[in-house]
């Protein structure tokens, strides 16, 4: 386990603030304080664009789903190896925005910075900056810069710089930039997690500046894909709108348009910037100039104050279901908001586009999308905001064509293979053994996707998507093994890697084998409720699909079949049939700068022929299917992965918590949990600069949800098996099942239920069923 850190912000329930700017600390920062609505992301660098190099800063500004391609060159490349990369791609930068007071520029790294804070206020959703500067020649000037990335209007981000003159009269001046000479540079870290396109990627097609506006339209020059941004600008005075005559200037990638104004001391003058972004994936190119400047007209005539008003509903609407209440830790609370702030404004929301690792936070991992939405990000949402959990199965589902082109290049005639690592859908992962080798991937997509069933009742969206998901990924899982003779006629898997990324190319992975069998279980279950309840639809998904119902029978006698390593001694589910006869890892074999960082120092095959674990993978299976099995079972096994794993994925110590929960370790539990809840608000991994660690952030709301207070949705039933850690007092938390919104009250007493809104609900605490009628409804049960 890692060791926790001391925390790196004041503790504050609802903010986080950093107290002083300090360049060493910039990088991590900007991680911290980056903005997204799950379609433009931005990072949070400063308006002064310093000019940080590559270890203490990063320019960064994303839109989701838009990315760049390059041949991808291989030393050995094998047949099936993706031959074009998906990274995405750093933007131009409109946040830029100087101010030259009284003929002397503002820069926090001259003269002298008298207060100063910057906050993220997470109960809004608005970063906000104050400071007083003392300019090198003794004006002094409070400045105040608030930044919002628009949940209302997805296209638009808004920044308010106010200048207020503190001790003097003279002359203020703004200078707006566009900056279009950007590029990645990702590739400075880790080469097997960032690849990423080198150079600038975008090719002007068009850059303008017309009065108060801003333009710049580019393609990419290997995906070809144009994207288009823009800004308009207002200026106030004491809160009111003045007119100002904008000066322009205009170079080959760049244009900026500025102006000067009587600044008095102590009166307010503000500059109101609207920014644009869009994308010829969501509009053919031709209409994005107009549709720029429309947003743009828009938004300004809103203008900011009205556009905050509605992030602050948004905000206030999402954390009336999500937000949970620990009562009595305030550091706890603070990280498991951080954590959720951070999950809901990464999550693409359009249908089209899904939720990076990393969200849009920064360019680790190329901004792929894992399937740390399905396991980790989309339970929390199926819960909470299940639109927006539908919103990202609806992404995988109209990347399905791409899924079926890749499971015929893996030989499978039928069905559909998703990647591991995708943007487009494409597979995109360079290193098969750690890439598309995780086929667990497409058991994962139906496991979220049966979740948002049973959790919803969206029987509608079965029909209309989920059961054709269903299908196509249980044909493959169909297609790939085989019924061995040397183990009895059972279903074995071959040469796959579970989510286990220290054992690969393994025979017969527990998880995987899990997963497809459950997978195998929902496709079938989902033709049977077809054939009865929807028979039209059935028959249209057999000719869109030339499926054969006979193809069930097949999957039957799968589900029926299926091998499970089994270690008859210790009576636990090995990893996969080579677990045990690999080498007993000692760790003190390592020198400790080596430990966490395996894959940088040590040859694959090194890591792979020792029995140990980089993270939750058997484990993970059980607690996704814990109706399958005995506590007993899962004491067993728990205790022999607590022994060989080494947490040294951000996506382990959350699953080992809920797991240590279910079998009343609730002390290690709660030791787990306090690893996964401030991971990155404390940078335990030293690596935020890179990206939130979105699957881990989800996994901490795992953790108290399904961990602690013990909620499981399985075969349609709702359960809970509550339980309070030693340390808390109590804690409180919603959830959405089937449209009914149900408060669950756990002190250290008892575990009240309330209906806050909605009909009837029903579900087991522990094994006693609970009917409750409607709103206001209460049960309590104690502990
Ligand atoms: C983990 C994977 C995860 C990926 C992205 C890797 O280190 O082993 O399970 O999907 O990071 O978060």
């Amino acid at each position: 386990m890692n060791t926790e850190k001391q925390p790196i912000y004041p503790i504050e329930v609802w903010d986080i603030t950093e107290q002083e700017f300090q360049k060493e600390n910039n990088y991590r920062n900007e991680t911290t304080f980056a903005l997204s609505n799950g379609y433009i992301g931005t990072r949070g660098t400063f308006e002064e664009a310093y000019p940080f190099d590559i270890d203490t800063g990063l320019e960064g500004n994303f839109v989701n789903g838009f990315y760049e391609s390059e041949h991808i060159r291989y030393g050995e490349a094998n047949f099936g190896s993706p031959l074009l990369s998906q990274s995405l791609l750093n933007l131009p930068n409109l946040k830029e925005t100087r101010v030259i007071l009284d003929g002397e520029e503002f820069s926090m790294e001259e003269g002298s910075v008298e207060s100063y804070k910057r906050t993220l206020h997470m109960k809004e959703g608005v970063l906000e900056r104050t400071l007083v500067w003392c300019s090198p020649k003794g004006k002094k000037t409070k400045i105040k810069v608030n930044r919002l990335v628009s949940f209302a209007r997805k296209n638009i981000m808004i920044i308010r710089y106010e200048v207020t003159p503190l001790n003097y009269n003279g002359s203020v001046e703004f200078v707006s930039k566009l900056c279009a000479d950007v590029e990645n540079h990702t590739r400075k870290t880790n080469p097997i997690v960032d690849y990423g396109p080198f150079g600038r990627r975008l090719e002007k097609k068009n850059l303008w500046v017309k009065e108060d506006g801003l333009y710049y339209e580019g393609e990419t020059i290997g995906s070809h894909l144009t994207m288009a941004c823009g800004s308009v600008h207002t200026i106030l005075s004491e809160g009111e709108v003045i007119e100002a005559s904008w000066r322009s200037e205009i170079g080959d990638l760049e244009a900026s348009i500025s102006c000067t104004l009587d600044g008095r001391e102590e009166e307010a003058i503000t500059l109101e910037k609207f920014v644009c972004y869009s994308t010829q994936l969501d509009m053919p190119k031709e209409k994005l100039e107009t549709f720029v400047t429309q947003e743009l007209t828009r938004a300004r005539q809103e203008g900011y104050s009205y556009l905050e008003e509605r992030q602050k509903e948004y905000m206030e609407r999402f954390w009336k279901i999500a937000d949970v209440r620990i009562k009595g830790n305030e550091a706890l609370q603070q990280g498991i908001h951080f954590n959720l702030f951070h999950i809901i404004q990464s999550a693409g929301r359009d249908g089209r586009t899904g939720m990076g690792a990393k969200g849009l936070s920064g360019e680790g991992y190329e901004g792929h999308y894992f399937w740390d939405t399905e396991m980790y990000v989309l339970p929390v949402l199926v819960y909470t905001e299940p639109e927006a959990a539908r919103h990202l199965l609806d992404y995988r589902y109209s990347t399905l064509e791409q899924a079926r082109g890749r499971a015929r290049i893996l030989g499978h005639e039928k069905g559909a293979l998703y990647p591991w690592r995708t943007i487009n859908g494409e597979e995109a992962s360079t290193y098969y053994p750690l890439g598309t080798a995780q086929y667990h991937i497409n058991g994962d997509i139906a496991y979220a996707l049966s979740l948002y069933l049973q959790v919803t009742g969206d029987v509608e969206y079965l029909k209309e998507k989920g059961a054709e998901m269903l299908i196509e990924t249980a044909r493959v899982w169909a297609d790939v093994g085989s019924f061995a003779e040397c183990k009895g006629g059972k279903y074995c898997i071959c040469d796959v890697t579970g989510p286990d990324e220290y054992n690969v190319l393994v025979d017969n992975n527990f998880y995987t084998n899990l997963m497809a069998r459950e997978n195998l279980r929902d496709a079938v279950d989902a033709v049977e409720y077809l054939e009865k309840h929807a028979p039209k639809c059935l028959e249209a998904l057999e000719e869109k699909l030339e499926f054969s119902r006979e193809e069930t029978l097949l999957w039957k006698e799968i589900i029926e079949k299926m091998y499970f390593p089994y270690d008859e001694k210790r009576q636990v589910y090995p990893m996969d049939d080579g677990f045990m006869m690999r080498k007993p890892w000692d760790e003190n074999k390592i020198p400790p700068e080596k430990r966490a960082w395996l894959y940088e120092n040590y040859h694959p095959l090194f890591i792979m022929r020792h029995r140990m674990s980089k993270q939750a993978d058997a484990i993970l299976g059980m607690y996704l299917h814990s109706n399958l099995f005995t506590k007993e079972e899962i004491k067993r096994n728990y205790d022999f992965y607590q022994e060989v794993t080494l947490h040294h994925s951000s996506l382990s110590t959350c699953i080992f918590g809920i797991v240590a929960c279910s079998i009343g370790y609730l002390k290690e539990g709660y030791e787990y949990f306090s690893q996964s809840a401030r991971m990155d608000l404390d940078d335990y991994h030293n690596n935020f600069y890179a990206g939130i660690h979105a699957a881990n952030m989800a996994g901490t709301w795992q953790a108290i949800v399904n961990g602690f207070a013990g909620v499981r949705c399985q075969q349609s039933e709702l359960r809970f098996e509550p339980s309070i850690p030693e340390e808390w007092e109590e804690y409180a938390f919603r959830l959405r099942f089937r449209g009914t919104l149900l408060e669950i009250e756990i002190s250290k007493k008892e575990a009240k239920f309330t209906v806050i809104e909605g009909t009837k609900i029903q579900f087991l605490v522990g094994e006693k069923e609970i009917i409750l009628q409607g709103e206001g409804e209460t049960y309590v049960e104690e502990l």
